[in-house]
């Protein structure tokens, strides 16, 4: 028999369903979604993910590495991927080999693929543009260098052209997006009048895809939105002002765990490591065996809640390493083993990823992407 779990995920696949219909109604004709599922699908588990999406829905998966992708392909997803981040020379053969699509944003690269492309294994390259993110990218002047590679080598097939923004996330002002836009154009127009033709252009992420049409073109890479978050709250904020309504993202994934043990804590006795919190009441406490090795942060200690019965416990003392503790002195009905959310609803009360984002001073991504790999992933259907 497996043992239980002390502590699991649940995603809510109607929440997917729905975000997928809202984020593809809000892109511009023509355009589909891709499904980023890099980074455990942000935390919510690569195959719980991937097998809810419709293969014959998304042109491609998004992943970050081969690993990936060949994670997803032996657990039986047929969809096609595209591997957005850098693959080693060593694993470029069998990259070309597996059928997948992928960017290049290095000449090196490119001349290596070209020595593996075969005319029953062509190499499927999407070119990333250095448009001003200076993260991957192909400078301007290397793109005469990258045309000639191209024009010489009959199976390295230019099938994409793609960069990424970097500055709309954390601002409402959005003029350097568009300067990236009108370098990305002018840079696709370079590799057409090279004579190319480019089946797939592709720029938006989350933000771009719920703020800027004219930047959706064939394809948009939508990782967070999809999981029912906002990007930031300037994106929210840009999308109000906007004129739009918030009636789009519902997050899909919560996350649970159980009470361990329930204690008597007296007046005037310490919580935890580092004797951090002292009762200042008799006090009870409730012990949950999981910690920052699950992926709930250190620095949520005394400093956050969880929600037991649709009432907020606060966090009493250091996170540790498998366990924490939160009072339950004024929550009535608590008992061994009663559920307690750490991310999720629990009554009329909701703790959103975005509230444990602000405790710990990072973003909804991070605390997403952080769940542990080993808790186990229940998809709610
Ligand atoms: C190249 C690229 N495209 C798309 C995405 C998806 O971004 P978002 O989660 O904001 O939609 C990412 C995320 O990091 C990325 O690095």
């Amino acid at each position: 028999m497996n043992a239980s779990a002390l502590s699991w995920i649940e995603i809510d696949a109607a929440a997917l369903e729905h975000n997928i219909a809202s984020i593809q109604s809000n892109l511009a004709k023509g355009c589909n979604m891709v499904p980023v599922v890099k980074a455990n699908a942000y935390g919510h588990g690569y195959l719980e993910i991937a097998r809810l999406l419709d293969p014959r829905q998304f042109t491609f998966l998004a992943v970050h590495n081969l690993e990936e992708a060949q994670l997803l392909r032996a657990g039986g997803i047929t969809s096609n991927i595209l591997i957005l981040g850098y693959i080693p020379f060593a694993d470029l053969k069998s990259a070309v080999e597996s059928g997948f699509d992928f960017v290049v944003s290095n000449l090196d690269t490119l001349r290596k693929l070209a020595e593996y492309a075969t005319a029953q294994n062509p190499a499927k390259c999407h070119l990333k543009l250095e448009t001003g993110t200076n993260r991957q990218g192909i400078n301007r002047e290397d793109l005469p260098a990258v045309i000639d590679c191209f024009k010489s080598t009959a199976h390295l097939k230019l099938v994409g052209v793609s960069t990424h923004f970097a500055n709309i996330e954390d601002t409402t002002d959005h003029s350097y997006a568009d300067l990236q836009f009108k370098r990305y154009t002018e840079l696709k127009a370079v590799i057409e009048d090279a004579g190319f033709v480019i089946k797939y252009a592709h720029l938006a992420s989350s933000a771009a895809s719920l703020l800027f049409p004219h930047t959706h073109f064939n394809l948009a890479r939508v990782g967070i939105a999809l999981y029912g978050h906002w990007p930031s709250k300037e994106t929210y904020l840009s999308y109000r002002l906007a004129g739009k309504q918030n009636h789009m993202l519902h997050p899909v994934l919560s996350w649970k765990t159980l009470i361990g043990q329930i204690k008597d804590v007296r007046k005037g006795e310490y919580i935890g490591y580092g004797t951090t919190y002292r009762a200042t009441a008799n006090l009870k406490i409730a012990v949950l065996p999981i910690g920052y090795f699950d992926g709930y942060d250190r620095q949520i200690s005394n400093n956050g809640y969880v929600l037991v019965n649709g009432m907020r416990a606060p966090v009493r003392g250091r996170i540790c390493m498998d366990m924490f503790m939160v009072d339950v002195t004024d929550i009535p009905n608590v008992s061994l083993e009663s559920e307690v959310v750490l991310i999720g609803r629990s009554g009329d009360e909701t703790i959103r990823a975005e509230d444990i984002a602000g405790w710990t001073n990072t973003i909804n991504y991070e605390v997403l992407a952080r769940l542990g790999m080993h808790l186990k992933r229940k998809v709610i259907t």
